[in-house]
Parts: structure tokens; sequence; C-alpha cells
């Protein structure tokens, strides 16, 4: 079984791409083959600068491999190594019809964020789409949000197995875990880059705690009485952190009254940190030796290559572009 899953460069990771990505892909690379790959070609659709981008995407690698990803067992590489998978981006966008990107969430959201309506944001499901495909991908661990471009990319691969023959493409599933599928921000929207609600995974210890203090949206229940379950984004993330005993103990803590958020704040902060403790000790020790995040890459990109040449001469043949 083919594992794949892709997460863009675009900033510091934060806890929503670990649950609803990496958590997953760390846990399924034992599973089958795992692909993982820096989206560096969509992180142009936002970067501001080229000197961001070749920062984010070697901090992503990094990070990723701190938080467990094992490059002797799995594939990770920069998308941009397998250039390749623009040739098929473009056969795909032979079948795909401009309603189905005009439907698309993701572009929507951003032009009304106020990013330009670039031809490249609006392709951005295409692009996915081959990503995926150029390595007869089974499943696709991702995120609630990513779950209508993983729809776009079965819709491409069964209109081209409708033209070019059955079996060009394997059909992919995504994957998305139902508890950790959309991981609140701390202001209680959808944890986002663009919301500016993220809890990093990695970072300083003073700055972070000030930031669950200060940012974490609480309500104005006084210290004595007791404080909503429901809804609440203090909970909903401790959870995340927390053994399902301690988490039922602040659970009954919110019910009884008598402890004010300071507390449960103080708490769900101890959680997070002890949580990536280990991560955090890795990438203390990786930093030590950047050549070798840079040669994992490389090893990966070669990897990924021989894979992708595979696909991608069955496709040209199938769609009348080989001459041999
Ligand atoms: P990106 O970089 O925005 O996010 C990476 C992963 O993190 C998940 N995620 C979340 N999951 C739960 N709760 C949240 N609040 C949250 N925020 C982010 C995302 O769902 C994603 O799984 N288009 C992709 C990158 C990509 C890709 C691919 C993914 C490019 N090609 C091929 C899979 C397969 C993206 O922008 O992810």
């Amino acid at each position: 079984m083919r594992i794949l899953t892709g997460l863009q460069p675009s900033g510091k990771l934060h806890i929503g791409n670990y649950f609803g990505a990496i958590e997953p892909a760390v846990r399924l690379q034992t599973q089958g083959e795992a692909f993982y790959f820096i989206a560096n070609y969509h992180a142009m659709t936002t970067m501001e600068s080229a000197e961001a981008l070749q920062e984010n995407t070697f901090n992503l690698a990094l990070d990723f491999i701190s938080c467990g990803l094992d490059p002797e067992h799995s594939v990770l590489f920069v998308q941009s190594a397998v250039p390749e998978v623009n040739e098929l981006a473009w056969i795909l966008s032979t079948v795909c019809p401009m309603g189905l990107l005009e439907r698309c969430h993701s572009y929507k959201d951003k032009v009304a964020k106020g990013f330009q309506p670039q031809h490249a944001l609006f392709a951005y499901p295409a692009l996915m789409a081959a990503d995926i495909l150029l390595y007869d991908s089974d499943l696709v661990p991702v995120g609630k949000d990513q779950k209508q471009h993983l729809e776009v990319t079965r819709d491409l691969a069964g209109k081209m197995n409708d033209a070019f023959g059955e079996g060009l493409f394997k059909l992919p599933e995504a994957l998305i875990a139902e508890n950790t599928a959309v991981v609140p921000g701390l202001d209680g929207q959808k944890m986002s880059k663009s919301y500016g609600n993220t809890l990093p995974i990695f970072g300083e210890e003073k700055p972070l705690l000030k930031m669950v203090n200060k940012k974490i949206l609480t309500d104005s229940t006084p210290l004595e009485d007791p404080k909503p379950v429901e809804g609440s984004v203090l909970l909903q993330l401790y959870r995340l952190f927390a053994g399902e005993a301690e988490y039922q103990a602040m659970v009954d803590a919110h019910l009884a009254g008598g402890v004010g958020y300071g507390t449960f704040k103080k708490q769900l902060f101890e959680a997070y940190w002890e949580y990536f403790r280990p991560a955090r000790e890795c990438r203390e020790a990786l930093l030590q030796d950047p050549a070798h995040i840079t040669d994992v890459l490389d090893k990966g990109a070669a990897r990924a290559r021989e894979e992708a040449a595979k696909v991608l001469t069955r496709v040209r043949r199938a769609v009348g572009l080989g001459w041999h």
C-alpha cells in the first residue's frame, strides 16, 4: 500500500498540521510504503520571498523528521525535485472542467482574504491531483480542509480512466481522522496560519505560554461557578494532549466550579509542552547536522523520481504523447 501526503512550507508547522496530517502519516509509515513531500510549488502561490520559501522548506523537513518520520523507512522529498509532476498536472488539466475548480473553497477563501486571483492559485487542485496520482497512491492522510481536493483528484482520475482506459490511475482514498479532522485555533475558528490563531509545534517556551494565556478563547464565568464544557476550545485542545482520565478530570472540574481558567490554561500548556518534548529534543539534535537533512531529501527525491517515471511513462503512452 502506498501512503502519501504533502504539506506546504508556508510558515511554522502548527498542531492542526500535526494532528491532521503528520501524526497519522507517522503512525501509518509502517503499514506500507510512505511517500511524504514538501509542497513548495504549492507554497509559491502565497509566498512572499524566495529566501522564505527556501528556509521554510528546510525547516519543514527538519520538523517532520523530528516528529517521527523515519527516513530509513519512508521517502521524504521536495515537490520541485520531481518536476515531472507539472507534466502530469498539465495532462490532468486537459480533462478538468473549469466548473470543478470554480467550486473549490480554498481558491474562493484565498481570494476573499486578499490574495491575487492568479492562475496558479486557481489550478492548485490539478497540481495536487498530479501529486497524488503520480505515485499511484492508495491512502492520503489529511485534515478535513483537503477533502474537496481529494474529491477533485478522484474525479480527474475517473475522467482519465474513462477517456484512456480503465486502470490507468488508481483512485486514492482520503484518510481523515474523525476527532482531529478540524483542530480548532486559539480563538475557536479552524486553526490556520491565515487566521493568526495557531499554536506552533516548536518554539520558545515563554512566548508560547504567554500566547496560550492571552489568546485562548474563554468566557467570563467567575472562578467559583461551573464552566461550560460544550464548545470549550480549551477542553478540545487539552483532549489532544491528555489521557482520557486527565481529560475527564478537567471536564469534571469545569462542571464543579471553583477552579479558574488560569489553572486550566496552565494544565493545557503543561500537557502540550510535555507532548512535544521528545520531538523538541530530537530537533535540537538534528540541528547539529543540517547536512543529514539535505541528504535525506536528496535520497528521497531520487526514489520519488524513479516511481514517478514509471507512472508518467504509462500515462504518456496512454494519452499519445510517447512515440516509441
Ligand atoms: P497545508 O500545508 O495547508 O496543511 C498540511 C496538512 O495539515 C492539515 N491541517 C489541519 N488538519 C486539522 N485541523 C486543522 N486546523 C488543520 N490545518 C491544516 C491539512 O488538512 C493538511 O493535511 N494542499 C495541501 C498540501 C498538498 C497535499 C498534496 C496534501 C499539496 N499536494 C497532496 C496531500 C496530498 C495543503 O495546503 O496543506
